[in-house]
């Protein structure tokens, strides 16, 4: 598996997004365990959560704790592997979605999260989405102060444009380690965040990078040069995807969601998958 750093740790190039495991639609717990373990044994050292991935408000964590708990039962090595989650988004009854982007908040995120991972510090932890009821530079300084804390070893933001993204990183005194956006072929609004990530030195996270969990499995027929590609080269649409995203960057780690083995394992190989320059112009293109 190649890498790609995250401040200064090393992660594996594709990481494994854990929402789809734990919204409305889950499996059941068994499969979740197996696609998790699925993407160890592939070499995926990232996997992205968020205290908030869960049903509703009285579930809250449930992704965290099936990611800690997968990787503590996995066989092998799981000793590189950097779990990121976030804090900021909360859950309603009825399952919706609010904002809390309190510092108080985040610091009692953060504590929760730390638990429910079991460990001391949070590989990398992310301002899930500005509040507008809060100073953003106030939910940046709580990251700070969780920094110098020692409870997190990095610090990212989430949904964030190109002047967030530079406050947050004079805040954190140029410790910005991740930005993660929306970034896909029916999404591509996000390039200057990219850009500039790649000006920084910062990574960059594309979440729902195949569409999103309803449109993922029709990306090729949605945009034809990926399944054309596709076919030539005898892979998924999904995997010339991930590929055209890593080639794009060397700070992008895109982290496909997944809920069952099949479909991480096919993401992970999407490293071994290089592209012609004029494969780039054709998928570039494609609107
Ligand atoms: N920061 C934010 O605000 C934010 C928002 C949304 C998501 N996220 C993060 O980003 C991650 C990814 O986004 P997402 O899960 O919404 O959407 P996505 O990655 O675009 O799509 C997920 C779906 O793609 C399917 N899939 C994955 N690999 C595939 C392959 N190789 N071939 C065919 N189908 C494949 C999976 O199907 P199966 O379920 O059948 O395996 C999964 O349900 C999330 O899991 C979450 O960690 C962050």
């Amino acid at each position: 598996m190649q890498s790609r750093r995250i401040g200064d740790t090393q992660v594996s190039a594709i990481g494994l997004g854990g929402m789809p495991m734990s919204i409305a639609g889950r499996p059941d717990e068994q499969r979740s365990v197996e696609t998790i373990h699925a993407a160890l044994e592939a070499g995926v050292t990232l996997i992205d959560t968020a205290d908030a991935y869960s049903l509703d408000n009285t579930d809250v964590g449930h992704n965290e704790s099936l990611i800690a708990g997968a990787v503590a039962s996995f066989g092998g090595d799981t000793s590189g592997v950097l779990i990121a989650t976030k804090g900021g988004h909360t859950r309603t009854g009825d399952g919706g979605w609010a904002l809390d982007g309190s510092p108080e908040h985040l610091k009692r995120a953060c504590d929760a999260s730390l638990k429910r991972l079991g460990v001391d510090a949070i590989g990398l932890y992310q301002f899930h989405r500005p509040d507008p009821a809060v100073d953003y530079a106030d939910s940046i300084g709580a990251l700070r102060d969780l920094l110098d804390a020692g409870k997190i070893r990095h610090a990212g933001i989430s949904n964030a444009d190109p002047d967030q993204i530079r406050l947050a990183n004079d805040i954190l005194g140029g410790r910005l380690a991740a930005v993660q956006n929306q970034f896909s072929p029916a999404f591509r609004s996000s390039e200057p965040e990219l850009s500039l990530c790649d000006e920084l030195g910062i990574a960059f996270l594309p979440w729902s990078p195949l569409g999103g969990i309803a449109k993922a499995g029709d990306l090729g027929s949605r945009f034809e040069p990926f399944a054309a590609i596709a076919r030539e080269r005898g892979v998924s649409p999904q995997q010339v995807c991930l590929a055209w995203m890593l080639a794009r960057s060397p700070v992008v780690v895109p982290i496909p969601g997944s809920s069952r083995p099949e479909t991480i394992r096919d993401s992970a190989a999407a490293v071994h998958l290089t592209l012609t320059g004029e494969e780039m112009s054709r998928l570039d293109g494609a609107r």
